[in-house]
């Protein structure tokens, strides 16, 4: 039987990942943190003292590393070479990191096939920035969540605060944030982009309870 993969796409700051856990918790199906991947082979990266930026260097790091996304009791977490990441991944920095790594076809087709593995054998929600684009094309299920930059670095701030990391400005966290997807956005392989058939969710004006219900009465109308 196929099994159903909801894709949520957008840029940073979005609220995705919240939004996501939420839905795969009232679906009881898995969530997937692609995001989570590609951050856990920018630490790769950093481990090894490798630009994340060269492509050749990070390209060859991959045969020597493994990243096992592993579910324990309905929670995701990733190991990089069987150690838990988390929370180190969590960073600003491991995000630019991660977006850097994440521009080299090598590091995607590593990724993006073990991301296809497991939509094949779960049910799943799944965020990231090319899953409605380039993981799962065929799903009928996709969503691109945004909001205003504005909103975005407002979110990602407050959550900065929460975490007790507020070294840096209101505005040097919006600033970053403008950059990260700039890049994303402008890289050659697997852009940013909200697929033809997805639906765009402006969440700016929305809390997360709303956006919730929204997809599932969308996921319900698309079934
Ligand atoms: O979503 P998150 O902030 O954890 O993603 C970190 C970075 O990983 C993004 O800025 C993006 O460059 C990259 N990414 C990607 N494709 C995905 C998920 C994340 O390129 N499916």
């Amino acid at each position: 039987q196929q099994k159903i993969n909801i894709a949520l796409d957008g840029p940073a700051g979005a609220g995705k990942s919240t939004i996501a856990k939420q839905l795969a918790q009232k679906l009881d199906i898995l969530y997937l943190d692609t995001g989570a991947m590609y951050r856990a082979l920018g630490l790769k990266a950093k481990k090894c003292g490798v630009d994340p930026k060269d492509r050749a260097k990070v390209e060859a790091l991959l045969p020597d590393t493994r990243v096992d996304v592993i579910y324990q009791n309905g929670q995701m977490r990733v190991e990089l070479d069987g150690e838990n990441v988390e929370p180190a991944i969590r960073t600003q920095e491991m995000g630019m990191y991660a977006s850097a790594v994440a521009a080299h076809p090598g590091v995607r087709e590593y990724l993006v096939e073990l991301q296809r593995k497991i939509a094949l054998e779960n049910d799943l929600v799944l965020d990231g920035r090319d899953i409605g684009t380039c993981v799962l094309p065929d799903t009928r299920y996709k969503f691109f969540i945004t909001a205003s930059l504005e909103e975005r670095a407002r979110r990602r701030f407050a959550e900065l605060v929460q975490k007790g990391e507020k070294s840096e400005s209101f505005e040097a966290v919006k600033a970053a944030m403008a950059q990260r997807d700039k890049a994303d956005a402008e890289r050659e392989f697997s852009p940013l982009s909200c697929a033809d058939d997805a639906e765009v969710v402006d969440t700016t004006e929305m809390d997360i309870d709303e956006v919730v219900d929204f997809l599932i009465e969308a996921i319900d109308t698309r079934r």
